[in-house]
């Protein structure tokens, strides 16, 4: 079978990985991919047919979807209208990502624990409504941002000048103030075989940029998997808010065939969900693929069909461990085509690399990510620094902590 993966990070570089160990794959393309993913070619992601003349250029058999952008312009729709086998989630189901406004309501109208949160429309009553909160609290734009349209505002002033940043960018940004929560965050990725959700697994994400999750949120720059265990009780109320959304594809008549990932935010006593996710996570994927002993191709073979069960999926019982490295500055700007020296032995997945002639280069905030896999994180951490140390480009940056704050 000849694959065709979209994106071009981390997550995609997995893909390709995990898809290429696949005894029923021929070959694996990416595009536009990046500097370490082998048959990577170029191509415009929001040009639906340019892609699918690189389909029909490339003899591909089955695409598959890495980020959010082409779910929620319709790819997955376009193709099926063409005829075309893709995997990903379709437009109207993109929308659990895509529109935060929208989510918030489906998990509200199904019950679904959430922080609680409004939302407004126009610039005044969003600045009014500042004079009554409680500090600290959520900002979020509504729209796609990769993880960096959320601020966590400690006071009145602080929620102003993030509001007037906002609206310089859109006057007509739709903005949600949320209730802070307080716990532990954990993000759960699900197959879902025709409204039906299979766990893939559980990671921790580290979503600041900063050590001890400090400074400012990212799209994730280290995870580990499995994420901590968690008591039956709590066990009890995720299963029971996967029953609750399977219930709101069928009330609300949505399709949802692909990836759903869930954020929960875990106190002592409760699972809240902070945001769903309508693809695979990054750099979540990187480790949950790490674990994972069953062939991905079958599964997703299995789930396009409609036919997926718990027992397609068999993860390995170690821990897998991701450190990404970064590029000075990110998540704001920073700085790229920083020559890479990479001689690491292990497996290191590329995300903002490509190649200049002979050279290894820098291209975007998250560059790679150094993986570990093993039975002690904490032997798995440091081994992942021994490693990182050898690995070397200006300004290279990384959170010295994951996978010992746990
Ligand atoms: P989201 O894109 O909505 O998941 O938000 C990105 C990140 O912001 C989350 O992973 C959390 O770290 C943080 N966050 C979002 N909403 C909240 C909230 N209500 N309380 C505390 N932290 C939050
Ligand atoms: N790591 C979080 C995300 O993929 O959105």
């Amino acid at each position: 079978m000849r694959i065709l993966v979209l994106g071009s990070g981390g997550r995609e570089h997995a893909l390709t990985w995990k898809l290429e160990q696949s005894p029923f794959v021929d070959v694996v393309y990416c595009c536009p991919g990046n500097g370490g993913i082998k048959n990577s070619i170029p191509g415009d992601l929001s040009n639906f047919s340019n892609i699918r003349q690189i389909v029909t250029d490339l003899k591909i058999d089955l695409t598959i979807v890495g980020p959010e952008d082409p779910l929620a312009q319709g790819i997955v729709d376009d193709f099926h209208n063409h005829g075309l086998r893709i995997f990903g989630v379709n437009q109207q189901a993109a929308q659990l990502e895509a529109s935060k406004a929208y989510s918030k309501d489906f998990m509200n109208r199904y019950g679904i624990k959430t922080a609680k949160h409004l939302s407004f429309n126009d610039a005044s009553s969003a600045y009014d409504y500042c004079e009554s909160i409680r500090y600290p609290h959520v900002i979020k734009a509504d729209g796609l941002y990769k993880g960096k349209g959320v601020i966590i505002v400690e006071s009145k002033e602080h929620a102003h000048a993030t509001l007037d940043e906002l609206y310089i960018e859109n006057p007509k940004q739709v903005i949600l103030f949320e209730d802070y929560l307080i716990g532990q965050e954990q993000s759960l990725i699900c197959f879902v075989s025709n409204n039906k959700i299979i766990p893939l697994g559980t990671a921790r994400d580290y979503k600041k940029r900063l050590e001890n999750d400090q400074g400012l949120n990212t799209g994730g720059v280290g995870a580990y998997s499995p994420a901590r265990s968690l008591p039956s009780n709590q066990n009890d109320q995720i299963n029971n808010i996967l029953r609750k959304i399977e219930n709101g594809f069928v009330q609300e008549k949505i399709l949802y065939n692909g990836i759903l990932f869930i954020g929960f935010m875990i106190d002592d006593m409760d699972v809240y969900v902070l945001e769903f996710n309508a693809r695979f996570g990054d750099p979540e994927t990187q480790v949950l693929l790490a674990r994972l002993q069953s062939d991905l191709l079958t599964i997703i073979e299995h789930c396009l069909d409609g036919t997926l069960t718990d027992d397609d999926i068999i993860m390995n019982d170690t821990f897998s461990l991701i450190t990404v490295l970064m590029s000075k500055g990110y998540p704001d700007s920073f700085d790229i085509d920083k020559k890479i020296v990479l001689e690491d032995q292990g497996i290191v997945f590329h995300s903002g690399t490509k190649w200049i002639g002979q050279d290894l280069v820098t291209s975007g905030g998250r560059v790679l990510g150094v993986l570990e896999t093993g039975h002690c994180l904490s032997m798995m951490h440091t081994k992942s620094l021994l490693r990182i140390e050898k690995i070397v480009f200006d300004g290279k940056q990384y959170r010295k902590d994951i996978g010992q704050l746990l």
